[in-house]
C-alpha cells in the first residue's frame, strides 16, 4: 500500500519536474580572459558545454578525450558553430594515470591558470565483467575517481 502511494506521489510530481528540467539557464555571466578545461568534450554533454561556454567568450577552451580524430572533428564543428571561439583538443584517457599527467602537464605548459574545470567524462555503469586498466585498477574507479 505504501509503495502504491509513493508511486502515485511520484507520478503526480512528474509533469512539474519535467517543466522544471526544461527551464533554460539565462544568466549573462561572461568568461572573458578565462581558461576552460572540459574532459570528454568531443561528444555529448561535454561538447555542448564547450559550445555554450564558448558563447561567453573565454580566452580558451581545452577539450580532452581519447580519440584524436573525434577530438579534431569536434573542434572543427565547434569552431564552425562559433568561429570566434578559441578551442583546442588534447588527448586524454582518464583510465590511464600517465595520460592524465601528460594532459595536465601540457596544459600547465601553455596556461598560467585554469579557471573552469568540468570533469565531465566518465565510465558509465559497468554491466560486464570488471576491466583492469594499465595501472591495475578497475576501469570505473580509475576513470571516474582516480583520473578525475
Ligand atoms: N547522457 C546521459 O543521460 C548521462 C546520464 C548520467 C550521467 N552521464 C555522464 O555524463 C558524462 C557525459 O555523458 P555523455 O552522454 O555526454 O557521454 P558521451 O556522449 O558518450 O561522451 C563521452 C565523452 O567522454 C569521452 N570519454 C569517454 N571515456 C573517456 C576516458 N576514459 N577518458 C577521456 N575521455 C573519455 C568521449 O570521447 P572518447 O571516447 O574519444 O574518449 C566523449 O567525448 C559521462 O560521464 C556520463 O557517464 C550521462
Amino acid at each position: 500500500m505504501s509503495n502504491l502511494l509513493a508511486t502515485l506521489g511520484m507520478l503526480s510530481e512528474m509533469p512539474l519536474t519535467m517543466i522544471r528540467c526544461r527551464r533554460r539557464f539565462t544568466g549573462g555571466r561572461r568568461l572573458d580572459g578565462q581558461t576552460v578545461v572540459i574532459t570528454g568534450g568531443s561528444a555529448g554533454i561535454g561538447k555542448e558545454a564547450a559550445y555554450q561556454l564558448s558563447l561567453r567568450a573565454p580566452k580558451k577552451i581545452i577539450i580532452g578525450s581519447r580519440n584524436a580524430e573525434n577530438n579534431e572533428r569536434a573542434v572543427r564543428e565547434l569552431m564552425g558553430r562559433n568561429p570566434s571561439a578559441n578551442i583546442t583538443a588534447l588527448r586524454l584517457d582518464l583510465s590511464s594515470l600517465q595520460s592524465v599527467r601528460e594532459f595536465a602537464k601540457e596544459i600547465a605548459g601553455t596556461e598560467s591558470r585554469v579557471d573552469v574545470l568540468i570533469n565531465n567524462a566518465g565510465v558509465p555503469v559497468v554491466t560486464g565483467p570488471p576491466v583492469e586498466t594499465v595501472d591495475g585498477y578497475e576501469q570505473q574507479l580509475a576513470a571516474n575517481y582516480l583520473g578525475n
